[in-house]
């Protein structure tokens, strides 16, 4: 049995070039998918699935993601006044308890790696989770609890994964299998974003990890990788031969946050599953749809 998972990690530092101009003043991570900001989902996923300990990796502009997460006491003067309970406690569901949020700044780009190095100390000796906001995971359970308990059998660091399409290796950590039960692979290797030519497999890390502490050790030691930044991908293959390695084809759904179809896709996946919306957003998809037909 291995340790119990307390604490998570979210590194929000990213620029999010690539939904400029919306992120030129605002973090990526607060765009809304309907009425929630994406890092709220991922603390809700951490909570439910038990973690109650939360450190945000940030960078310069990165404030709004802190104070989303703190009271505003005006708002929610006015919001009592006027009687509107619902949300009201929509506004207070994302307020973890007092002392339970830590940030530390990464500083420079060097890397999702180095962005998990810096929160070394905070997170000490024990196995701990990352999430990366920019992949939103609709499941029933929630995808880092479903980690969490493989974790708490196997130990050692495993990633949630997926099979992409062979030409999509590029973008995404790929896993060299040597066993596969269809639902759990165990890894002999990683290789991050490797060409199609050289990926080992198609099974792809989506940004959902247990680590060991071990992976401080790990980071310090490994050279920039591809891109030329310090990559969490390596320091977890570096670790392969002491720590066992697993990969969890996890229940559930992906939105890939970090791309605007993508983005778009998660809109209206969580759209149609509001009871209150699903019949106007179906209507209103059928027009769209049929007015391009004209
Ligand atoms: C990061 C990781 C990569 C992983 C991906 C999942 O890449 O480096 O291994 O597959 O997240 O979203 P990024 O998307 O930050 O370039």
């Amino acid at each position: 049995m291995s340790r119990r998972v307390r604490k998570a990690v979210f590194p929000v530092a990213g620029m999010g070039t690539r939904f400029l101009p919306a992120t030129k003043t605002m973090p990526k991570e607060m765009l809304p998918v309907v009425d929630k900001p994406l890092i709220q989902y991922a603390v809700e996923e951490a909570s439910d699935a038990g973690i109650d300990h939360f450190i945000f990796i940030t960078g310069r502009g990165k404030q709004p993601l802190l104070d989303h997460f703190d009271h505003m006491p005006e708002l929610e003067a006015l919001l009592k006044e006027r009687g509107n309970v619902t949300i009201l406690n929509s506004l207070l569901r994302a307020k973890p308890q007092p002392g339970t949020i830590y940030s530390t700044r990464q500083q420079q780009p060097l890397g999702l790696g180095h962005a998990v190095w810096c929160a070394r100390a905070f997170i000490g000796d024990e196995p701990f989770a990352v999430l990366l906001p920019d992949d939103l995971v609709q499941a029933s359970s929630p995808c880092i609890g479903q980690l969490m308990d493989v974790h708490r059998e196997t130990g050692g660091n495993v990633v949630a994964v997926e099979n992409v399409a062979l030409e999509d290796t590029s973008k995404y950590g790929i896993l060299d299998v040597v066993e596969d039960d269809g639902r759990l692979a165990r890894a002999k290797g990683l290789v991050e974003k490797p060409a199609s030519s050289d990926a080992p497999s198609t099974m792809a890390i989506i940004g959902r990890y247990v680590l060991e502490p071990g992976i401080f050790d790990a980071l310090e030691r490994v050279q920039r990788g591809s891109g030329g930044e310090i990559q969490l991908t390596d320091a977890m293959n570096h670790m392969i031969g002491t720590t066992p390695m697993h990969g969890l084809r996890y229940e559930g759904r992906r939105y890939d946050c970090g791309d605007k179809v993508g983005f778009l896709e998660a809109n209206v996946s969580y759209a149609l599953r509001r009871p209150e919306m699903r019949a106007r957003v179906e209507r209103m998809l059928e027009d769209i749809l049929s007015g391009l037909r004209e």
